[in-house]
């Protein structure tokens, strides 16, 4: 077995607070105090990114909160702004969690009541729900609530409000009815949106896209920099504990870009390592930690994360580093969506180098080999054959942190397998494929992330193989702004791979995806690296799958 050091890669409980519908109350007068002139500016920008929310609401907003209200905020709590994510028929979770700062610290030992309202119509006149919930130091001051009793398939407003303090205005959406013909679903892909390495201008550009959800696949955070690419700078240094990680997450949460994308869409998410820390797999780090203080570290890391994420579910309440995160979502009888988590369950990534762990380019890695390695879990796999078996829906979307066809080089000893990726998890995929070959399951698309390049690719259970059957497409998106593989070694990966039709690394931004029940369409929207603040998206190339085509084809 041979390691070849190529330049690769890449790249607590259930917290949804008690529930209690109230009716509904109209908007307040305001005060106009409490908003400094950063916050209104801050205000206007964000608001500026939200085109759908009506000149009415936007200048209450601006105001500022009700008079006389408690507790009585001196700092805006609402920097973080809001978001809404895993959207039900019926049913959408709310987030937003309440900053703290300095001037107001007498707060933070507090239990406070947020409440959120829920409207019909963007102008906010048509109240339709109250929650109230509590939340306190114990969650971060994170507030989940899961608004129920929606119709499907609609869009709804909403915002919260803490004393004297109200947040801005989200719009969320319900998935529709199950058994509905769909027409559409129009959703944006994107991952990898390192803050140091650029900006968020697609974060900017899909809040003013239409679309019905922002799809994310990984790489959230970062916990580590890199020095040779840095346009702005994390704050603090690489995070391991609960409020490290928390103040990363908060740091990405203030961007204008970023909030503006939450504000807008609803969010349907899954990780991918950097939210914990590298190329972790399972329960092993790249410096081989003791597997029980690494897991501390995950734990810390899965509840930052669903403080700052609209999720239903959180850390396991008796072993806090678990937590699920692999769903399944229909979208009328036009789609089934897939999130799956390609970290918690795997098996480590095989022929470790015992210096220093994680993935590696390695040539004649006989582990590979071993029928009994997972990417999933044996659990989640199963979970996800029998959904996808038996599916009876048109598209079977699968979101997934990596990209799934092989991207492995021919070199004079064997070929070359990258090990934190599908390539190390070879018997895996391979599993997999087959699954949807043998049930003769039509209409599958893999979409994913985390290599920072745009891929278009054909599946077989035989990797390039043109003997055996393309038994489904892959749509990788590039990244949000983390730098991608040089050319030289990409091209060698586009000679060595005939199912890969199409691979950029060179360029920044997300994936346009329009599902229709005739054919699915993936448009690359990007924007040359560094992705800038003003940066300029345009369509890097457009790639179809039609119904009962299998394989993706140039549109
Ligand atoms: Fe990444």
């Amino acid at each position: 077995m041979l390691s070849l050091r190529l330049p690769r890669k890449k790249c607590p409980v259930n917290m949804s607070a008690e529930l209690v519908p109230t009716r509904p109350e109209r908007p307040t007068a305001m005060n106009p105090s409490l908003v400094s002139r950063r916050d209104v500016q801050r205000r206007a920008l964000a608001l500026a990114l939200m085109p759908w929310l009506s000149a009415g609401a936007q200048a209450q907003l601006l105001q500022g909160p009700a008079l006389g209200a408690v507790p009585r905020w001196q700092v805006d709590p609402f920097s973080l702004g809001v978001a809404s994510g895993q959207p039900q028929s019926g049913s959408v979770v709310l987030w937003t969690r309440l900053r703290i700062s300095e001037p107001d610290a007498g707060l933070k030992a507090q239990s406070l009541e947020v409440v959120c309202e829920v409207f019909a119509d963007a102008s906010l006149r048509q109240p339709l729900r109250q929650w109230r919930v509590q939340t306190d130091a114990n969650r971060g001051h994170s507030v989940h609530v899961v608004a129920h009793g929606l119709k499907p398939g609609r869009p709804y407003w909403y915002r919260f409000v803490c004393g004297n303090a109200i947040s801005p205005v989200g719009r969320a959406r319900t998935s529709p009815a199950a058994d509905e013909a769909v027409a559409r679903l129009r959703m944006g892909l994107a991952s990898c949106q390192h803050y140091e390495q650029g900006f968020f201008a697609a974060h900017r550009e899909m809040a003013q896209t239409d679309l019905d959800l922002v799809l994310f696949v990984g790489d959230y955070i970062y916990e580590s920099s890199n020095p040779k690419f840095m346009l702005r700078k994390h704050e603090g240094g690489v995070p391991k504990l609960l409020d490290e990680y928390r103040e990363r997450h908060a740091q990405y949460k203030t961007d204008a870009d970023l909030q503006a994308c939450h504000a807008a869409h609803t969010w349907v998410m899954t990780w991918d390592d950097h939210e914990v820390v590298n190329d972790y797999a399972n329960d092993l780090d790249r410096n081989f930690t003791d597997p029980q203080t690494f897991l501390r570290r995950r734990a810390a890391a899965y509840q930052a994360y669903f403080e700052h994420m609209p999720l239903r579910l959180g850390p396991d309440p008796v072993n806090a580093s678990q937590m699920r995160i692999h769903d399944r979502m229909p979208w009328g009888k036009l789609a089934d969506l897939w999130t799956l988590d390609c970290r918690q369950y795997r098996d480590h990534q095989a022929c470790l180098d015992p210096n220093r762990g994680g993935g590696r380019v390695v040539v004649g890695c006989d582990a590979l080999n071993d029928s009994s390695r997972s990417m999933l879990g044996a659990a989640q796999e199963q979970w996800f054959y029998e959904g996808l078996t038996h599916s009876a829906r048109r598209w079977k979307l699968v979101a997934q942190s990596t990209q799934m066809s092989s991207s492995g080089v021919n070199t004079p000893l064997g070929r070359s397998a990258f090990t934190d990726g599908w390539d190390g998890y070879p018997q895996a995929r391979a599993r997999l494929l087959r699954t949807v070959a043998q049930a003769g399951v039509q209409n599958v698309l893999m979409l994913g992330g985390d290599v920072h390049m745009n891929v278009a690719a054909q599946l077989r259970v035989q990797s390039n193989d043109d003997r055996t059957p393309v038994v489904g497409g892959e749509n990788v998106t590039t990244s949000v702004t983390s730098r991608g593989l040089g050319e030289k070694l990409l091209a060698q990966i586009r000679d060595n791979n005939p199912d890969i039709l199409h691979a950029r690394s060179d360029e920044r931004g997300f994936t346009l995806l329009d599902v229709r029940p005739d054919r699915v369409t993936a448009d690359f929207r990007t924007t040359p690296n560094p992705a800038q603040a003003n940066g300029v998206f345009r369509s890097q190339g457009q790639w179809v799958i039609r119904s009962g085509v299998p394989g993706v084809q140039k549109a």
